[in-house]
């Protein structure tokens, strides 16, 4: 290990903390994401994003209780050992982490086991680990009822019993761990990430690589020529790609038969354009299986995602309303504007940009919005969606409506960004506003249903998990998930005021490269659609997070939004292409995806 590693180990609180909160780091990565909707700053004028230190706290702590209450279902279900269920759970883990998990359960199984042992339930374990910690002037967060002799009482107990066993001073040094080959890459991550004082989110596999560079970072698998700077989707194609394919839509090479060029005989005309989506975590269609903590269904097939899944950081991208492009292995079904498009013009293959991050919001978005990559003078046009259903509004401060986004505010940012579209956007674009969402759905279909978590022992309802992601002020919402009915009213309330900012900066605003329209968030239609369909509302919900919208709920908006395209404003989508049967028979898939 690099010297450079120890000294910051030592600068965490602890190194022991540091190797408790491994312990949840299975679970780490998607907790991050799914309890904080807004790691990046709010404001104009974002500086690097960072993490603040009482969120990386609460992030633990539901860490831990996710897990503690995973183990001790488990030995609940199949009436094992609290020690069998650990060696359950890590072998249905994928081969690669499991040599981690066992090393975690022999260090800290036994505590665990003696806790749960004496029926201290999953808060009190994590009181007692110090995972969850109570803030001086704050309250105790709990996601379970509190035991019958009171919750401190509990963990005041529990306390007293870890104290007096040896076990906890046979501690491993976090620096030795490190020297197992499966965690050394971790370690370094880990490292890298405290260093540059980066998100945790970007704590997270492949990427890393890449990270340091923005631009790779937000276009993997955009260019399909690294090594060509000129070679790009989106771009009009160079001499009609004669020799090469230079907008990387798969269609290059000269037709034999006549000796014209694919590119000038099919895509000629076709009004190509690309797809970008500028927006929040619904566009970056967050998804955490609720199978990794359904006890019952449990196995080893439940987790065979989870190496996948932590390498897209837990977005199912290929699933998604804008780029998705595969079916749906997470229920549901797949649809995407883009795949509409590429459908109607088989030209616009591969042209699509997402610079959507978790946490976007009108004001961070004009951040991120440097990263869209569109030349004025060599590129096809852009059908632009504009996105961000909820951040203005959604925050987990205390105080959440001193923190949301003002009418006045989102003016501004709203009309800075469309100016900054207006300079890089060519001619003819299109930009789409989408309105922000009526978050009180959420409240209104799940408060009193029970969350994966609480369905064995129907002990844990959505209210209560808000409530514990409230307390630990890692909720992605305050305004909306919350059981004060006058708190959600106020946050829709906001939340009209700011579409309607937006619907009249659609009506009112000209911009020269692109005209612009104004749409609702869909979701009634999307509802009565569903409905229509026999299903629930609550089925339009990410089960686990009780926040994002469900597959279901991406697939019928963008079918939705296409019909409201096709019949107010056809321009927008273009004229179907004549020539894609053609297109399809001689270069197949067009690759790339
Ligand atoms: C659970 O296992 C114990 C010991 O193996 C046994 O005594 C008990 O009856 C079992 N309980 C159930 C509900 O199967
Ligand atoms: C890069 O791509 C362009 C456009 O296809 C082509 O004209 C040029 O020769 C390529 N450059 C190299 C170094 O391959
Ligand atoms: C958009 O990009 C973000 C960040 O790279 C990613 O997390 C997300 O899954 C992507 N979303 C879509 C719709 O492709
Ligand atoms: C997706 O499913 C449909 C029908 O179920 C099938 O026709 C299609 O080939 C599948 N696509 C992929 C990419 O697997
Ligand atoms: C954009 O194109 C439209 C028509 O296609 C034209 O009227 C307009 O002048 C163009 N705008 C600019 C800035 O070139
Ligand atoms: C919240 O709004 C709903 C719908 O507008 C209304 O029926 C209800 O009375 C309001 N509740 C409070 C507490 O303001
Ligand atoms: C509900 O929220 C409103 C607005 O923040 C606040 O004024 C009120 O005190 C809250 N009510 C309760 C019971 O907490």
């Amino acid at each position: 290990m690099q010297p450079s590693w120890s000294s910051q180990a030592s600068r965490m609180r602890g190194s022991r903390q540091t190797f408790l909160n491994f312990f949840c780091i299975l679970w780490l990565p998607l907790l991050l994401k799914a309890a904080s909707s807004s790691p990046l700053p709010h404001g104009n004028d974002p500086p690097p994003p960072s993490l603040p230190s009482g969120l990386y706290k609460g992030h633990t702590c539901v860490g831990c209780v996710l897990v503690v209450s995973v183990i001790e279902q488990l030995a609940q279900w199949h009436n094992s050992t609290v020690k069998a269920a650990m060696e359950r759970l890590c072998n249905y883990i994928p081969e690669k982490l499991q040599g981690f998990c066992y090393v975690l359960a022999e260090l800290y199984g036994p505590h665990i086991a003696e806790l749960i042992d004496r029926e201290m339930n999953a808060d009190v374990v994590c009181h007692s680990l110090k995972l969850c910690k109570q803030d001086p002037g704050q309250p105790l967060c709990h996601l379970y009822p509190p035991p019958k002799v009171g919750l401190s009482t509990a963990i005041r107990k529990a306390k007293r019993i870890i104290k007096t066993s040896k076990d906890l001073k046979s501690f491993m040094g976090f620096s030795s761990l490190c020297a197992f080959p499966l965690l050394a890459n971790l370690c370094e991550k880990i490292k890298y990430v405290i260093r540059n004082k980066l998100p945790f989110e970007d704590f997270d596999g492949d990427k890393f690589s890449t990270f340091p560079t923005l631009r790779g970072y937000h276009w993997r698998g955009r260019d399909c020529n690294d090594k060509n700077t000129t070679v790009y989707p989106g771009r009009r194609p160079d001499n009609w790609d004669v020799k090469s394919d230079s907008n990387c839509n798969g269609i290059w090479g000269v037709d034999p038969k006549d000796g014209l060029p694919y590119e000038e005989k099919f895509c000629k005309g076709a009004d190509s354009q690309g797809v970008v989506l500028l927006g929040d975590s619904a566009g970056a269609h967050f998804h955490i299986p609720p199978e990794w903590m359904t006890v019952t269904q449990m196995s080893a097939k439940s987790f065979a995602n989870l190496p996948m899944a932590f390498t897209d950081e837990l977005d199912w991208p290929q699933f998604s309303e804008i780029t998705g492009f595969l079916n749906s292995t997470i229920g549901g079904w797949t649809d995407s504007l883009y795949l509409r498009l590429r459908r109607r013009n088989r030209c616009n293959h591969r042209d699509l940009q997402n610079i959507s991050q978790n946490g976007g919001s009108s004001g961070n978005l004009l951040y991120l919005i440097k990263s869209l990559a569109r030349n004025q003078l060599l590129d096809n046009p852009a059908i632009v969606i504009y996105a961000t259903i909820g951040n203005d509004v959604c925050n987990g401060n205390r105080d959440t409506l001193a923190h949301m986004t003002t009418p006045k505010e989102m003016l501004s940012n709203v009309v800075q960004a469309l100016r900054y579209l207006d300079s890089r956007l060519p001619n003819g674009s299109h930009v789409i506003l989408t309105g922000l969402v009526d978050g009180r759905f959420l409240w209104d279909n799940l408060h009193d249903r029970y969350h994966p978590l609480g369905q064995l022992n129907r002990d844990v309802t959505y209210s209560q998990l808000y409530s514990f992601l409230d307390c630990l002020q890692v909720s992605p919402c305050s305004g909306w998930l919350t059981p004060n009915e006058t708190l959600r009213n106020l946050t829709s309330e906001r939340a009209l005021q700011l579409s309607n900012v937006l619907k009249e900066i659609a009506r009112s605003e000209k911009f020269a490269n692109f005209d612009i329209f104004y749409m609702d968030f869909p979701l009634r239609q999307t509802a009565e659609e569903w409905r229509k369909m026999g299903g629930e509302p609550w089925q339009l919900i990410e089960p686990v997070d009780g926040f994002h919208p469900s597959q279901i709920a991406a697939a019928l908006g963008t079918s939705i939004t296409w019909q409201k395209a096709l019949h107010e404003w056809p321009q927008v989508l273009g004229k179907e292409n004549p020539f894609n049967d053609q297109i399809e028979a001689i270069f197949k898939d067009q690759g790339g995806h």
